[in-house]
């Protein structure tokens, strides 16, 4: 056996062994799904973004959100805001839900969050980035972690800026996506602009963006020299991609992927945990989303689609997809 691509680091407490990170996706990336993803060799595990305003507001849909497994830890909470009193407030909650790690999410792109100085519209102002970082730094006896983009665009790209800031502020391990927030999720993710970052600090580096499969996983550690790789999208209706990129990190052979009955087990699995943590009304709405993602490319999805989205009934969404999961052949089931 091959050793592993990557040594890991510590965090806090933590030893990393395994520096794969699922990346923190709102709407998506909730308790069930972490568990999920958990199952394939995720080694740290990120919340969806709380608006640290949300916090303060004691609503039940934000304590749903930072509700953890006891099997997923390590894990952070991730906050985001750009008042260093509300993010510092929201950091101390983080912990007091049982956070090992607080993550600062300075790459959300989205309008609404940006508006309020909130996301990647911080990078713009590195005096308010330290502010806010060596507040919550203070405030906080567990380590602090930062998400960034490279920049706000190609003009104003300040990634090696914000990684010094972020480490002279005590921050323990930056991700940086490689993307500007003017490109949204358009374009190539720049896997050399996380190298600028890694280049400059001397805590751990996570690259993320564009990770699709193990080949993907390799090339970006060899480009940007990062110390571990966070996947997003790519595990949509597709967290066993996670086990292909944590066996070439660990230096073992490529896992198959599941069979058709594995998959349905997996699906499974994934809707009875929805409906436990969010009841079904809601459950039934995300399982329109996941359960979709799960059949996408495979034999018969664009009937199997078509009915599922027209169900209400979560009864009947379960027995639905049992149908279709179930009488997929082993092969269709690739
Ligand atoms: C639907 C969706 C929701 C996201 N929500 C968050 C979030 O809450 N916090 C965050 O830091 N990034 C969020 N992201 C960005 C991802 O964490 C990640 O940086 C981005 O998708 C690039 O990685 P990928 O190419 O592997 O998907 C989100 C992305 C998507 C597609």
């Amino acid at each position: 056996m091959n050793k592993p691509l990557l040594p890991g680091f510590t965090l806090g407490n933590y030893m990393i062994d395994e520096p794969l990170v699922l990346a923190p996706m709102a709407g998506i990336t909730d308790l069930p799904f972490r568990r999920i993803c958990k199952g394939f060799g995720v080694g740290l595990m990120v919340t969806e973004m709380i608006a640290s305003r949300a916090v303060d507001m004691g609503r039940e849909r934000t304590q749903r959100m930072a509700e953890l497994g006891d099997d997923e830890h390590p894990v952070s909470i991730q906050i985001a805001g750009s008042d260093p009193e509300f993010v510092t407030e929201a950091a101390r909650w983080a912990v007091g839900h049982g956070a090992d790690f607080v993550d600062i999410n300075m790459g959300c792109p989205v309008k609404k969050i940006c508006k309020q100085v909130a996301g990647s519209a911080m990078l713009r102002d590195e005096a308010l980035v330290a502010r806010v970082l060596e507040a919550v730094v203070a405030a906080v006896d567990v380590p602090v972690t930062l998400k960034i983009r490279t920049g706000w665009d190609d003009q104003s790209k300040n990634v090696e800026n914000i990684a010094r800031i972020a480490e002279s502020s005590g921050i323990q391990l930056l991700t940086v996506h490689g993307r500007t927030r003017a490109q949204m999720f358009h374009g190539h993710a720049c896997w050399e602009d996380i190298g600028l970052a890694k280049a400059a600090v001397s805590i751990p580096v996570i690259g993320n963006g564009d990770i699709v499969d193990a080949a993907s996983a390799r090339e970006m550690i060899r480009i940007s020299g990062c110390d571990g790789v966070m996947v997003g999208r790519a595990v949509q209706g597709n967290p066993w991609v996670l086990a292909e990129v944590s066996a070439a990190l660990m230096g073992k052979p490529t896992p198959a992927k599941p069979t058709a009955s594995a998959r349905w087990s997996i699906v499974h699995e994934h809707m009875l945990a929805l409906a436990e943590h969010h009841g079904v009304r809601c459950a039934s709405k995300l399982a329109r989303k996941h359960v979709l993602w799960y059949s996408k490319g495979l034999h018969g999805s664009a009937e199997f689609r078509q009915s599922f989205q027209t169900l209400d009934d979560w009864q009947q969404m379960l027995e639905l997809a049992a149908l279709y999961f179930m009488n997929l052949n082993e092969t269709a089931g690739g």
